[in-house]
């Protein structure tokens, strides 16, 4: 097992973030492949590499930029994240994790959390954005699971319920929000593979069946530890591909960035509309 992050650890991030800036989020963003133009809106931007803040895990994926964005979106005070870190890239669940600990520790209450996602429901579109209103925690239930290790009590519990693992009341705000600015929002089940191999047919049947609506390589893991140190979240799945059930079409990276360009102007608007109401 690699070792555990202490909370010693994290606080030394919260400090050289807080350094850097005089924003105190309330509202973090993480935004997935594809997705990182929502960020360019921000105001009054104090903007940190990741490479510049010690021990935070730094991004080597094409399409993550890799960088905090601290300011004002829609009158929030916002700390976006553009880019994330995933458990293929060779990283333990606890650093994937860890920029969410940094987020509650800087007193950050609300995640809007996205991500790239291949559509497994056969009625979702590549371009559709969908509401994550629950999610399978298929890595989790093999044993990786982010709170694995010795419980940060000072986040919550060792046992942290998980059936509102995303808040009714900000998916219902994106659902007015949506419906006012004509976005049409899918709605659906979110599972997380570890990849990076896309799925075989066979594994989407299975996940079909298991109940998923649409498939990923991440957010899950962040849910779960933003939901054990308190924070309410929202998540959005930007539909890049439909999942190839049958076999007949190849799934690759660049089709997932693509989609991320008709995305970002419909997750953008679900998003601001979400910022200015909460
Ligand atoms: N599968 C897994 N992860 C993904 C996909 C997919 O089809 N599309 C975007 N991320």
């Amino acid at each position: 097992m690699q070792p555990p992050i202490s909370l010693e650890q994290i606080d030394r991030l919260v400090e050289a973030v807080r350094a850097r800036t005089d924003h105190r989020p309330r509202v973090a963003l993480i935004l997935g492949s594809g997705l990182n133009a929502l960020a360019e809106s921000v105001r009054d931007a104090d903007v940190i590499p990741f490479g510049e803040l010690p021990g935070w895990p730094v991004t080597t994926v094409e399409g993550h930029v890799g960088r905090l964005v601290l300011g004002d979106l829609e009158g929030q005070a916002v700390l976006v994240m553009q880019g994330r870190v995933h458990y293929y890239e060779g990283y333990s669940m606890a650093q994937v994790t860890l920029p969410v600990r940094v987020m509650t520790r800087l007193g950050v209450e609300i995640l809007i959390v996205t991500n790239a996602a291949g559509a497994i429901n056969p009625d979702f579109e590549p371009g559709d954005i969908m509401l994550i209103t629950d999610h399978l925690n298929l890595v989790g239930m093999t044993g990786l699971n982010p709170l694995r290790g010795p419980n940060l009590d000072e986040f919550g519990p060792r046992f942290p319920d998980m059936s509102q693992a995303y808040d009714r009341a900000l998916a219902d705000l994106a659902r007015r929000v949506a419906a006012e600015e004509g976005v049409p929002l899918r709605e659906g089940v979110y599972v997380c593979l570890s990849g990076p191999s896309f799925e075989t047919p066979a594994d989407l049947r299975f996940l079909r069946t298991a109940g998923a609506d649409a498939v990923g390589m991440s957010t899950v893991p962040e849910v779960i530890v933003a939901r054990h140190g308190g924070m309410r979240v929202l998540g959005l799945s930007g539909i890049s591909n439909k999942a190839n059930l049958d076999g007949s079409t190849v799934t690759t990276h660049e089709e997932v960035l693509a989609a991320g360009k008709v995305i970002v102007p419909k997750m953008e608007k679900i998003i601001r509309g979400v910022l200015r109401l909460l």
